[in-house]
């Protein structure tokens, strides 16, 4: 059997049968319900607007957060060729045989490693997809043993693109808080020393796109999640938009953030983590860089008493983001369902 559940190595075999583990139920398959066409793109937010302080780029990024949970940012000032070279050295990781890449294994209790994260039992769907996900911030969540030596320059770059994604995703905050007509450092001042992580998914062609699926559904633990795909990379991400699944393609160059669960309990539901998930293609392969910002383990988090009243009575308790945490990196990804844990 050996390795039968890397995807890589499967697509190496040349086989078109897909193994069982990876046929997805009827009601699960991309085929199954309704999927549009990208003509509906998510909106894109002009971050050079937002820090010449434009009221009218506050209220896009609001109606944004509000309507979609979704958009790509242009103009974010992170260097291009940052992240080029980001995503040029993650796809040399992942082209590394299985046997370099199985030095820095998932780590069993964590998502932090390269393999499959999220699987918990033996009739588990495994998603068409390799990961390799690391904590960042703080220091004392890195595990140095599965920093990548190799390829040469890798865990370097991967500090670095962090320290700028980091500032990206504080100067966003500040502008949703903002919009939200909440203090600007509101969130900065809660989350303490923030949680970052990245996480890259490797999704080779698939001979059936049609039975497999490259991530399952899911929303996103974080407070925001900032996306970039593979220049060359086939579409893959979908949104759960009122039902209907909507692709996304995001512009050269542009980032893509979607709200995390942890937002949406701040917003008390104003603003919504939106499910969503990542199909395959028969004949591209498709790459994702994805950071994941959170408050630090201590924060006490539930619904911000400025975004409850009569008219939005409290939807979520309050908890602590450490043992939210832990409830997500030990759940399946289904959906929506791992916020039942603020019900
Ligand atoms: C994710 O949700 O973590 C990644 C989805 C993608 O690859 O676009
Ligand atoms: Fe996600």
């Amino acid at each position: 059997v050996g390795h039968i559940d890397d995807v890589q190595e499967l697509r190496k075999a040349k086989t078109m049968a897909i193994p069982a583990r990876f046929v997805r139920n009827m009601a699960e398959r991309p085929t199954m319900g309704s999927t549009i066409p990208s003509s509906m793109d998510i909106p894109v937010i002009d971050m050079s607007n937002l820090l010449k302080g434009s009221r009218n780029e506050v209220l896009k990024l609001a109606a944004s957060c509000e309507e979609w949970g979704f958009f790509q940012v242009i103009n974010h000032e992170i260097d291009i060729s940052l992240l080029e070279r980001i995503e040029k050295l993650s796809m040399e990781f992942f082209m590394l045989p299985l046997e370099e890449k199985k030095k820095y294994p998932m780590l069993p209790g964590t998502v932090q490693g390269y393999g499959q994260a999220f699987v918990f039992s033996e009739d588990q769907k495994l998603d068409w997809c390799n990961m390799f996900a690391l904590g960042v911030e703080p220091q004392f969540i890195r595990n140095l043993k599965i920093w990548p030596t190799k390829p040469i320059k890798f865990s370097e770059t991967i500090e670095e693109y962090s320290r700028e994604i980091r500032k990206l995703c504080k100067s966003l905050l500040k502008y949703i808080a903002i919009g939200l007509c909440l203090k600007d450092g509101i969130f900065e001042e809660m989350f303490g020393v923030a949680v970052q992580a990245v996480r890259m998914n490797y999704y080779p062609p698939c001979p059936r796109p049609d039975l497999v699926l490259g991530l399952s559904p899911h929303s996103d633990g974080s407070a925001l999640t900032v996306l970039q795909q593979g220049q060359g990379s086939s579409i893959g991400l979908q949104i759960l938009k009122n039902n209907i699944w909507v692709p996304v393609q995001p512009a050269p160059n542009a980032l893509v953030i979607n709200i995390g669960d942890t937002l949406e309990v701040l917003t008390n539901g104003k603003y919504k983590s939106v499910e969503h998930r990542a199909v395959t293609h028969m004949e591209k392969d498709r790459l994702s860089i994805v950071t994941f910002y959170a408050p630090s383990y201590e924060t006490e988090l539930g619904p911000l008493p400025e975004l409850v009243d009569e008219t939005m009575p409290c939807k979520y308790r309050r908890y602590n983001h450490g043992e939210y945490s832990k409830h997500y990196i030990t759940n399946k990804l289904q959906g929506k369902k791992t916020l039942e844990f603020a019900k």
